[in-house]
Order: structure tokens, then C-alpha cells, then sequence
């Protein structure tokens, strides 16, 4: 551990070059196996960072969780920041952040992001240190839509709906290479996968029981891919290709899984809608907002680091 600034108050804030299980609680479930990666040089593997508060009498009371991303132009991804609740409103959030730009831009990161989604009042107090440290105005960035397993049956477009006979839905682990391939010279031909939808992007730990392909006469036209943490299933990456879309076959894929999932025992689901897919969004406000236990929004502000 390196120890550094900040003696203002009676605490400091240290760069962590290893994860630190005491503090593992200070960020969210999801974040968690990014601060655990925290030191280890894996090949491909994004970097992070951390930067860990702590008492005069050593305490550990604060922790910010965060990611180089990007290439040769890398930007510092905030992924989160949490104070413990007595130690609030003394700075120590502020000096987290105002340090891991610093870490940031010795780094070489050219750009700071942080999303973060709504509700809690403390969004607030976030919000004050992103003005003070001069980060852009946060702006409207995706929903985040939880619902729960339970009240599955209610939701009328979720139940099992039935497919014409020329689709299909397949676990996409059992998906043979010819029809990977298949997919592949599809999209070379005529590129109809948005390229931050693409299936390949989002394989890493997937889970398998419940990320399913969506054929149409035989072909893979859609999917949708999910991951699993703690009891919570979440959508990462749903598609259908654009001439089989306004057909319900995306609530056929949704609600495949969801029935799935329901009976693997699992608890909620959760995805995000990016707004730049504007007919997805529309989607989400249209059919998941009146039905989901929670629809937030999450906001988005960036800082540049380096002059260009
Ligand atoms: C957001 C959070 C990290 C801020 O940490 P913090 O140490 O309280 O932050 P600071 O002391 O630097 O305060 C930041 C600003 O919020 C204000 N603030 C903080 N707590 C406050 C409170 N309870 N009441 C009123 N204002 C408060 C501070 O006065 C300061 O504003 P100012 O600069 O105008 O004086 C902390 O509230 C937290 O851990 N919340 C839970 C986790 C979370 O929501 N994280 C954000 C999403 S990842």
C-alpha cells in the first residue's frame, strides 16, 4: 500500500494495489469481482484501480472502485464510491474522487466517466462532488429496470408465448459452430448487429441455463444473454433482427427466460436500456415501466483529464 495525501481531517486516502476483502462491502455485488481483480495483470483483462479511506486510528471507511478502459485513448471508469455512514459529509467522498483523477491522469487517462443510477438520496451528495470537481453536467443515460420472479405469471406479454412454426428458441450453449458461423457471414454480408448488442461481446461467465438464441428457419436472429449474481438474473444483451422486430419476438425471448429463471429458483431480474437504441427504449417505457417493481434512470458525467 502506498500512503498519500490528504491530512486535512482525520483520515487519508491510500491507493490499494491489491483487493482488500474488508472492504469488499463498500462496493456493489455486481463490482465486486472487478475489485477482487484489483493488481492482477491477466492479459485482456481491464485494469482497475482503488483507492481505499482510512482513520487516523486505521480504520477503513471509505472505498472508490474503479477501471482504465479503452486503448491507446483510455478513460477511467468511476464504478463506485462508498463512505461509510458516520464518517459522511466530512469530505472523505470528495477526497476519493479528486484523488482518483489524479491516479487517473498519471495513468494516462485521457477521459473520467461515471454512471450511476437514481433513487438514493445520497445520488445528492454524488452529485455535489461531480459539480465541485468540475465533471460535465450528468446527463440521461440508460433505465435500469428490476422486476420480480415472482409476480412473473401477472405480466400477460411475459407469460410463455407461443412461436410460428418456423422460430425457435435454443439454449445458446447448445448452438452448434455451423450456425455461429452462420450468424457471422450474416452480419459480414449486411451488418444488422449493433455492435454493442453483439452476442460476443457479453459471453464471458454467462449463464448458461438461461442465455438462449432465437432461430427463424433455422438461423440465429436473435438472443438474448444474461448473467447471475447473487440470485438476481440480469438481461445483459437482447436482439432481434430488424426486419423480425415489432412481432413480439423479443417478449418471446424475454419471457423464455424469465420463466426459466423462475424455475432455477432465482429471485429478480434486472437489465439496463441504453438510450441511444431509441426503439428500445421506447420498448421499456412502453411495456416494462408500467410492470417492474423498479424502473430508475441513470445519469452519466464525464471529465476530461489531459488537454488534448
Ligand atoms: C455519495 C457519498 C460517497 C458521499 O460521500 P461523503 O463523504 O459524504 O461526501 P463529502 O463529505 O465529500 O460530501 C459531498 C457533498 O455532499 C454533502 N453532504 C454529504 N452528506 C450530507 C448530508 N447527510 N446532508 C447534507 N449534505 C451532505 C456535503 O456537504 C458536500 O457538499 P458541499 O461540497 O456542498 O459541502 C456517500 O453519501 C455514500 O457513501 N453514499 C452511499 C453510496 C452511494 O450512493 N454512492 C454513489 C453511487 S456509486
Amino acid at each position: 500500500m502506498t500512503q498519500k495525501h490528504l491530512t486535512k481531517h482525520s483520515f487519508t486516502v491510500r491507493k490499494l494495489n491489491a483487493f482488500d476483502p474488508d472492504l469488499e462491502a463498500y462496493t456493489f455485488p455486481h463490482w465486486r469481482p472487478v475489485f477482487r481483480s484489483l493488481g492482477s495483470n491477466r492479459e485482456g483483462l481491464e485494469p482497475a484501480f482503488a483507492l481505499a479511506a482510512v482513520s487516523r486510528d486505521g480504520e477503513k471507511v471509505g472505498l472508490l472502485l474503479g477501471r482504465l478502459e479503452g486503448g491507446s485513448k483510455r478513460r477511467a471508469v468511476f464504478l463506485s464510491v462508498y463512505v461509510a455512514p458516520p464518517w459522511r459529509g466530512q469530505g472523505v467522498g470528495r477526497a476519493l474522487w479528486a484523488t482518483a483523477e489524479e491516479l487517473a491522469r498519471k495513468e494516462g487517462a485521457e477521459w473520467a466517466e461515471a454512471n450511476y443510477v437514481l433513487g438514493k438520496p445520497s445520488i445528492a451528495f454524488l452529485e455535489k462532488i461531480l459539480k465541485k470537481q468540475e465533471w460535465s453536467v450528468p446527463r440521461l443515460h440508460m433505465y435500469v429496470v428490476k422486476f420480480d420472479l415472482e409476480t412473473v405469471g401477472d405480466v400477460p406479454w411475459l407469460r410463455n408465448r407461443r412461436l410460428p412454426e418456423d422460430y425457435e428458441i435454443v439454449l445458446w450453449r447448445d448452438l452448434p459452430k455451423v450456425a455461429l458461423d452462420e450468424l457471422i457471414s450474416s452480419n459480414a454480408e449486411k451488418a444488422w448487429v449493433p455492435p454493442d448488442l453483439s452476442p460476443a461481446e457479453f459471453l464471458e461467465n454467462y449463464h448458461e441455463q438461461t442465455s438462449v438464441a432465437l432461430k427463424w428457419q433455422g438461423k440465429i436472429r436473435g438472443w438474448l444473454i444474461t448473467h447471475q449474481l447473487n440470485g438476481v438474473l440480469r438481461w445483459s444483451c437482447g436482439f432481434v433482427h430488424p426486419d423480425l422486430q415489432r412481432r413480439g419476438r423479443m417478449f418471446a425471448l424475454y419471457g423464455h427466460v424469465a420463466q426459466r429463471a423462475k424455475r432455477l429458483g432465482l429471485q429478480e431480474i434486472t437489465c439496463t436500456v441504453a438510450l441511444h437504441h431509441p426503439d428500445m427504449a421506447a420498448f421499456a417505457v412502453r411495456w416494462l415501466k408500467p410492470v417492474v417493481k423498479r424502473f430508475s434512470e441513470s445519469r452519466i458525467a464525464e471529465k476530461r483529464l489531459r488537454e488534448e
